[in-house]
């Protein structure tokens, strides 16, 4: 038996520290922050660096060669994800990652660079030194942000919904973003068609027939009248820069029965957005003043510039084109899952 007291000030007993974590015997300070039964990630027993995780795995083994390929590529996705959400949650903007096969449980190090950590050179041989360093200055203070990454992290793997799945669908909604910069170079027509076929195969209230389907498509890519388009509000002028504008519109006829063609063009919408963004293409959705009757000119202008007859309403127009590395996406700040979901009753 190996005794320590970890940072917390807990006295703890282990035989091997790696077989202790993944059966629970040991329970790491702040709680793991990732288990699966098979890989666990948490915070350090005796490492008190705020933000340093260890990966641990349940088999007592010494090195990555001994697990099968299956396990490999779950400790790598886990690690992944780990170091993803260190950097998400800003506890550093770089990690540094290290798996010692002189220890006799496999597990690795991932640890956070923090700015302290300078004075100590980049080097991985100044490890040591760097965790007396954090040993020797943890005060309350340190405990509690220490604690509070741990908190952070924990939060953001149990929003985490796909560590394991290689899924391109997911992966496009999670990341897009509205961009409202974009390079002057054209969208190919080929690829337009493809965006705009996915915004027909959408969803739309009523029988699967066409008598039913409601959206319809404006490809604009005239400069005056995108210009037009823009109006004179602020957050609209950057569209006079996109390669193409569509209009989405819902003929109303097609729709007598539900009268939600709102809600069946804004799947359409959606389509296009993430379907462009499968390509790599940025799109900005901007609303036409459906329901804001302080607007009624512009609505009409905009009607009217467009050509539109009286049973075609526009939905939106979103803006398309390739995007500008150099754009400045401000920050999302979302709701957690837990924040909006609701079991059987709100
Ligand atoms: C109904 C609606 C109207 C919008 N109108 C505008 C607009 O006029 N100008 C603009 O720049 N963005 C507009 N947006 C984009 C939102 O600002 C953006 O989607 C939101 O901030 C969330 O950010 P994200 O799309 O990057 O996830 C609109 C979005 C929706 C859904
Ligand atoms: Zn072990």
């Amino acid at each position: 038996m190996y005794k320590d007291i970890d940072i917390l000030g807990k006295e703890i007993e282990f035989e091997c520290l790696g077989c202790d974590i993944a059966n629970h015997r040991l329970i790491p300070p702040g709680d793991f922050v990732y288990d699966d039964g098979f890989i666990n990630v948490s915070a350090d027993p005796v490492i008190p660096i705020k933000g340093f995780m260890v990966l641990g795995i349940k088999k007592h083994i010494k090195s990555m060669n001994e697990l099968s390929s299956d396990e490999r590529n779950r400790v790598l996705k886990v690690l992944n994800k780990t170091v993803e959400i260190i950097k998400k949650v800003k506890i550093s903007e770089e990690v540094l990652v290290l798996q010692e096969e002189r220890s006799k449980h496999f597990h690795i190090w991932i640890v956070p660079i923090h700015a302290w950590m300078e004075r100590f050179k980049k080097s991985v041989f100044n490890i040591k030194e760097i965790v007396q360093y954090a040993k020797d200055n943890f005060g309350e203070k340190e405990k509690q942000e220490l604690l509070l990454a741990i908190e952070n992290i924990k939060k953001e793997f149990e929003n985490s919904t796909n560590i394991f799945e290689e899924n391109m669908v997911v992966d496009v909604i999670l990341n897009r973003r509205s961009h409202r910069k974009y390079l002057s170079k054209e969208i190919d027509d080929n690829i337009l068609k493809i965006i705009l076929d996915c915004g027909r195969n959408a969803s739309f209230g009523g029988k699967p027939n066409k008598k039913c389907q409601v959206s319809e498509f404006i490809i604009i890519k005239n400069n005056e009248i995108k210009e037009n388009l823009a109006l004179k509000y602020e957050d609209r002028q950057f569209i006079k820069d996109a390669p193409v504008i569509i209009a989405v519109c819902a003929n109303k006829d097609n729709d007598p029965k539900y009268k939600e063609y709102v809600l069946s063009s804004s799947l359409s919408i959606q389509n296009i957005i993430l379907s462009a963004e499968s390509f790599g293409i940025g799109a900005c959705i901007l609303s036409c003043f459906l329901y804001n009757e302080n607007h009624k000119e512009d609505k009409e202008f905009t009607r009217k510039l467009l050509n539109l007859p009286e049973n075609i309403e526009l939905i939106a127009l979103i803006s398309l084109g390739y995007k500008d590395n150099e754009e400045k996406i401000p920050e999302k700040e979302l709701k957690t899952l837990e924040e909006i979901i609701h079991i059987d009753r709100y």
